[in-house]
């Protein structure tokens, strides 16, 4: 794919403040607070993905709801199932693992791979923080982000990673974890928040090539929709 490429992410609030999808050429970051939305609009780009034809691999550390990836477009599980791999790794040695076979098989090329998710990026590393294994963990990751970039770039395949959040005591904010490395290295970054009941906002905090901005979208039952300009 070409630099200007997007794979949409099917959610047209969100496709709009992107230019038309996620970049084939970088790392987009997801950001935000528990129920924000993270895995749901992972799901969602990943179902979108699979139905098109190409593969996803899919890199959980959370337990992902397979049931809701195939409830999304409400087709059989059968139509998009098939096209996922999947990794569910137990530690940061596992993700690290995980992360080098999928960068693997994304430039190996035997399958036509969309996009590489890793839902959450930052599961295991938040367990570390604090503990004598923090410096440790943050080079692995660091590590794992800058293949990711590269295999995004030289396979021209969108990679979507999700990231936790942890309040800054000083300001009261929400802030990404994972350090500055991953703010640099993540071309993209999308803040979600939550509204009341099932609506969402999304903020574009960074992109290459659009001014930053917000939408709104609605979690319902056959997946994530529109919820109008902001
Ligand atoms: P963490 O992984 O815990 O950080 O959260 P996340 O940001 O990944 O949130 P996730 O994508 O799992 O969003 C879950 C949110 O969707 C929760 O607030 C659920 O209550 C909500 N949800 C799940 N299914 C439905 C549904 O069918 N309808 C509605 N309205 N909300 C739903
Ligand atoms: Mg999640």
């Amino acid at each position: 794919m070409s630099g200007d490429a997007r794979v949409p992410t099917g959610v047209a609030s969100i496709d709009r403040l992107l230019g038309g999808g996620l970049e084939t050429d970088g790392v987009t970051e997801l950001y935000g607070e528990g129920g924000s939305g993270k895995t749901l609009l992972c799901l969602e780009v990943a179902a979108r993905v699979a139905r098109e034809g190409a593969w996803v691999l899919y890199i959980d550390t959370e337990g992902v709801s397979l049931e809701r990836l195939t409830s999304i477009g409400g087709l059989p599980p059968e139509t998009v199932l098939p096209r996922f791999l999947l990794s569910a790794p137990k530690s940061l040695e596992e993700q690290t693992r995980a992360v080098a076979t999928a960068c693997a098989l994304a430039r190996g090329g035997s399958r036509p791979v969309g996009l590489l998710v890793v839902d959450s990026l930052t599961y295991f590393y938040r367990l570390s923080l604090a503990e004598p294994e923090e410096d440790d963990a943050r080079l692995a990751l660091s590590l794992e982000v800058a293949d990711l970039v590269a295999v995004s770039r030289s396979v021209g395949i969108p990679v979507l990673l999700t990231n936790q959040v942890w309040r800054n005591l000083r300001t009261g904010g929400l802030e990404a974890l994972g350090g500055s490395f991953l703010n640099h290295a993540a071309k993209s970054i999308l803040r979600l928040e939550r509204l009341p009941g099932a609506r969402r906002r999304v903020v574009l905090e960074k992109h290459r090539s659009r001014p930053e901005g917000s939408a709104e979208f609605r979690i319902t039952s056959t997946g994530l929709v529109d919820g109008g300009p902001d």
